[in-house]
């Protein structure tokens, strides 16, 4: 069977099964997630964001000492190259930080001696050193490009504590770092996510884990994914100048525009990590701002509801969350990033575990066979 084949292309691989997996179940029908078969509703409030990795890992919670040690060992991690650190001073300010990111996780590839070695046990340290460093990274960016300087982690705590650490700059409320961490255990594993199939697609082909990731923050970055949560809290600025919630959404819509932060491709059903962002955003606001993007994003969320029967998805309140948390809205898609490197790196160990390449076909809706003609006989402006 040629390319050209029966008419059996699925857009955008719609419903399609691409893969068997163990790390999480996305059941959109009921509006449920699971990692690694726990649901998210117990899991959300009560485990830390180090316990969800390891979860992803293992295929188990960890035990108590072992928990700290694993914490142990990542912070541990959360240090930088210095040469990366000075490229960060050196790079254009107007860079969107993750286009600064995915490069400056490619660029760890080039300090880490076990770069190129796929072993189970040397892309789990690899694994180790994303996930504490990616955060590290992004803080670092934030800093440089300020003329800070970046604070080293606090080694008895954990990730999202030293996320914020190193980023704001001074040690948060243990209320905000356990938002943070709230945040981070969300966002942490979406089934065949279209940055997760990236990074498989690219493990499948045996390149290594410093290159799946590259490929998966660049497909993080797409507004369609994880920049709708920057674009979420652009809108709400937006809305915020010009006034009126109902009459803004019903614009967009009369336009035939696409509401940040609304819609998902499983859920047909309330997305359960918004139920839970939600409630957060309603706690952490700061008074002192009247809570206004809070109050306005629930009257989106009714308004959306009532035109369009869509529900918002995980980077709707996620966005009113970070803007309390103090970080910046260019930085928002970079701490999905922080979160989700937990599912792409179980992501590649699977794929590597029990590799097959992966590589679908399409279906050519081209002309052919067709006549070649050489170069010295082919008419200008293009043969008909
Ligand atoms: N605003 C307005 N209408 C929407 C939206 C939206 N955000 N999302 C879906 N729809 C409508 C769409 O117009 C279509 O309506 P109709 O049948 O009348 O033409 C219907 O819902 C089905 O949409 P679709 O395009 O077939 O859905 P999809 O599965 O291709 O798209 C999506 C999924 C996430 C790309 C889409 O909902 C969207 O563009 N949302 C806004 C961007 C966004 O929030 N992305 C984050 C996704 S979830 C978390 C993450 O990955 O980061």
């Amino acid at each position: 069977m040629t390319d050209k084949g029966e008419k059996t292309a699925v857009r955008g691989l719609e419903g399609v099964i691409a893969s068997e997996t163990r790390i999480g179940m996305v059941d959109g029908v009921n509006g449920k997630l699971y990692y690694a078969g726990y649901e998210i509703d117990e899991l959300a409030e009560q485990v830390s964001f180090e316990e969800v990795v390891f979860l992803l890992w293992h295929d188990r919670l960890p035990a108590e000492k072992e928990l700290l040690a694993f914490r142990d060992q990542l912070v541990r991690e959360m240090t930088l190259p210095p040469a990366l650190q000075d490229w960060f001073r050196r790079i254009p300010a107007d860079l969107h930080p993750m286009v600064v990111l995915r490069s400056a996780v490619s660029d760890l590839a080039l300090f880490d001696p076990e770069a190129a070695d796929n072993s189970a046990a040397a892309t789990q340290r690899k694994a180790i050193r994303l996930v504490a460093k990616i955060p590290t990274i992004i803080a670092g960016i934030h800093r440089m490009r300020q003329g800070l300087d970046l604070p080293a982690p606090d080694l008895s705590q954990g990730i999202a504590f030293n996320f914020l650490r190193m980023f704001l700059g001074s040690d948060p409320s243990p209320y905000d770092a356990e938002t943070m961490d709230l945040v981070l255990v969300l966002h942490a594993d979406h089934g065949f996510n279209a940055s997760t199939f990236s990074a498989r697609v690219t493990a499948s082909t045996l390149a290594d884990i410093y290159g799946a990731v590259t490929s998966a923050i660049a497909t993080l970055q797409g507004p369609l994914h994880g920049g709708a949560n920057q674009r979420v809290m652009e809108m709400l600025t937006e809305i915020g100048d010009s006034g009126d919630v109902a009459d803004y959404i019903d614009g967009l819509l009369a336009q035939g525009k696409r509401i940040m932060g609304f819609g998902h491709r499983v859920y047909k059903v309330q997305d359960p990590r918004a139920r839970h962002l939600r409630k957060r955003a309603g706690q952490v606001c700061r008074e002192d701002e009247g809570c206004t993007y809070f109050k306005m994003s629930e009257t989106i969320e009714e308004k959306t509801l009532q035109e369009k029967g869509i529900y918002p998805n995980v980077d709707f309140y996620s966005a009113t969350v970070q803007h309390a948390l103090g970080i910046p809205v260019a930085y928002y898609t970079t701490v999905f990033a922080v979160s989700r490197i937990a599912g792409w790196s179980a992501h590649v160990m699977e794929q590597l575990a029990d590799n097959r390449l992966i590589r679908p076909r399409a279906q050519f809706t081209g002309k052919y066979p067709r006549k070649f003609t050489p170069r010295s006989q082919r008419p200008e402006g293009g043969e008909k």
